[in-house]
Formats: structure tokens, sequence, C-alpha cells
């Protein structure tokens, strides 16, 4: 009898970046999969692209799915640049960076998180670390970190000059009845926040209209139909001292699951954490939908139940931003946001390039 490996390395029917194949019908049954080769593919949040692009190189050498998508967001997570994630991620309120991270192995049913961990730039190496040799699948805070520290991560100052300045901006116009000076009062530059629309290309959103909010989801298949998926980030600039948001919440901010697919999220962590974001639209995914209508089906329910009127605009529509992105046992894939204008990364096969979102609704309507 053939391993499972043969049998998809033999069968036939390779079609542009998708395999063939049925989902299993019912969530308990024997999986009613077929699956011929798939072509390898990846998405990811627009700040991904390289990430994608490294993680399928990564398959190539004959990586594992979760080792080649960690080591695509490690580019990320250690790029000083990037102030959504990792070194160089924005503080919170206190000035101190706090992270988030959490991954699912398709193969081994495996998954690891942290949450409100400090000092380690990478923490999505954590997050394996806590799956692979731990019984657990969430470590926070100082216990996070102890064991980081217990395996060989270094604990590192992750303010770079350039969050510091922003923070210390930030810190200066919370009030102007405290003795800290704005940039203008002291002779400093002033820096001019940006709205959520001049974040241009979806490569950062905005969690009320000011707060930067990024974050990197990254999502894979491989030849034979294994998925894994990952998410990390230092979530919602300035927030409170230990706020988490959905990165570290498994079937939040990212659901994997062998059998059908795997899905993530980046924007506003709270909507996603309501409605159990990627959990649901993996389980769309499992109904059959394909992975960008089931993208589209979750923000529907983030719409719905967005009801507080400090969370919409005048139309009644929110005022935050939520994007997905998806990946199926098939190859299939794809992204969403609540409005226009956001993009996402994808590799097929090698070919990494950024696809406009789908959306909700304009961002010009309200
Ligand atoms: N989605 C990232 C966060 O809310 O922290």
């Amino acid at each position: 009898m053939g391993s499972r490996r043969d049998f998809v390395k033999t069968s036939v029917g390779v079609s542009a970046g998708a395999a063939l194949g049925v989902f299993p019908k019912s969530l308990h049954g024997a999986p009613n999969v077929v699956i011929r080769r798939v072509t390898p593919t990846c998405v990811a949040s627009a700040n991904g692209l390289e990430a994608v692009s490294l993680a399928i190189r990564e398959l190539a050498n004959g990586a594992d799915t979760i080792d080649a998508i960690v080591r695509g967001v490690n580019l990320v997570e250690q790029d000083p640049r990037d102030t959504s994630v990792g070194y160089g991620g924005l503080p919170n309120q206190d000035g101190v960076v706090q992270l988030d991270s959490s991954l699912m192995h398709g193969p081994t049913r495996g998954a690891g998180a942290v949450a409100a961990i400090e000092g380690v730039k990478r923490p999505s190496l954590v997050a394996l670390d806590v799956m692979r040799y731990t019984d657990h699948h969430l470590l926070v805070g100082e216990g996070a970190q102890r064991f980081a520290k217990s395996m060989g991560h270094p604990i590192e100052d992750l303010v770079t000059p350039e969050s510091r300045r922003r923070w210390i901006e930030w810190r200066a116009r919370l009030s102007d009845q405290d003795d800290y000076l704005l940039p203008a009062e002291s002779g400093e530059p002033v820096e001019q926040f940006r709205t959520p629309s001049e974040f241009g290309d979806g490569l950062l959103d905005s969690h009320d209209g000011f707060r930067p909010q990024g974050t990197i989801n990254c999502d894979i298949v491989d030849a034979n139909g294994d998925l894994s998926s990952v998410t990390t980030t230092s979530g919602l600039a300035y927030k409170i001292p230990g706020r988490v948001g959905d990165s570290p919440i498994i079937g939040a901010g990212q659901y994997c699951d062998n059998d059908v697919g795997a899905a993530g999220s980046t924007g506003r962590g709270e909507a996603v954490i309501k409605t159990c974001g990627s959990h649901t639209i993996v389980e769309l995914m499992r109904n059959g939908m394909h992975p960008k209508d089931a993208c589209l089906e979750a923000l529907r329910r983030i719409v719905h139940v967005t009801v507080e009127s400090r969370l919409r605009r005048e139309d009644g529509r929110p005022n935050f931003s939520v994007n997905y992105y998806a990946v199926n046992k098939m190859g299939q894939y794809g992204g969403a946001a609540i409005y226009a204008g956001a993009r996402y990364a994808v590799s097929v096969d090698g070919d990494a390039r950024l696809e406009d979102s789908a959306y909700l609704f304009e961002r010009a309507d309200g």
C-alpha cells in the first residue's frame, strides 16, 4: 500500500495554482479529501511580500510548512523599519514593547503562542518553542519571557530611536495639562499623524483613525496539501500595558486545519477576537466556500456585531479596518478587508506579488 505522499506524487491533474480535491462534508467525519499535487502557495499581509517569497523558497529547499513561514515572518520581526511587528514595533503607553504571536502546524495539529512578551525580537520563534517543547499552547508576559530565556532567546531592548521618538511625541500630545512639551513647543519638527486612507496600500491600518496598527499574518500550503499559519505583531500602538489583541489567540489571529485550510488577520484585534475570525473563515471554507468569499463573510460578521457608537461612522459602518487572508488545501487563496484599498502578498510557486484585497465597502462612502 502506498503512503499518502506516494499517492500525492503519482496523482495527476495539476492546474494553475490549485489541485483537485473535495473537502470533508461533516466536521467529525472521516476526511473525504482527495488531494492531488498542489502548487505551493503562500499568502500574507501586504508587509509580507519578502516573507511569502522566502517561505516558498524554503519549501523548495525542503523546509516544513511551519518552518518556512516562521522564517518568512522573522524577516519582518527583525526589521526595525516595520513599526508594527517585533523589533522596532511601537511600544505601549509606558514606552515598553509587548509582542504577541501564535502559530499552527497542520500536519501535527500543533499550536503555540505567546502574548505580551517583552524583550524578544522574534516572538514567533518562542511560539514555535511553546508548540514543540511544552504541553501548553499559550504563555504570557513574564512567564513567556522566562520560557524564552530558558530556550536560549536573547533578551534585548526592542525600542529603536524612531519608535521612541514617536512614543515621546504621542505622550506629549495626550494632554495640554501636563509638563510634556509638544514637538512644536520644544522646537522639534512636528510629525503629522496620518489618516487611514493615507496608509495607502494597506501596509498599515489604523485602530482608531490615529494610532497605527499593523501585524503580519502568513499562511501556506505545500505540494502535499499540508498547511500552516503564523501571526506576529507588536499590537496596537501605545496600548494599555497588558492589552492583548487577536494575534496570539488561536482561532482569532490565525487558524489552521490540515483537512481544510489556513487563515489569519490584521487590523483591529478586538473585532477579530469577538468573532473568532480565523476559525470562522476555516469553517466556512470547510463548507465549500472559496477563501476570498470566506474572508468576506467573516468580515460581514464583524460589521454585524459592531453596534457600539464609538466604533461606527455616521453611516453605521465600522470606523476601523480588519483584513483577512486565507488559503485552502487545494491552493486556492484570497484576501479581503472591510474597506477598499488594501492589498495582500501572495506567492504561487515562487512568483511573489501584491494583489488587491476584496472588500465590503468603498472607503469614500462615509
Ligand atoms: N491585529 C493586531 C492587534 O490587534 O493587536
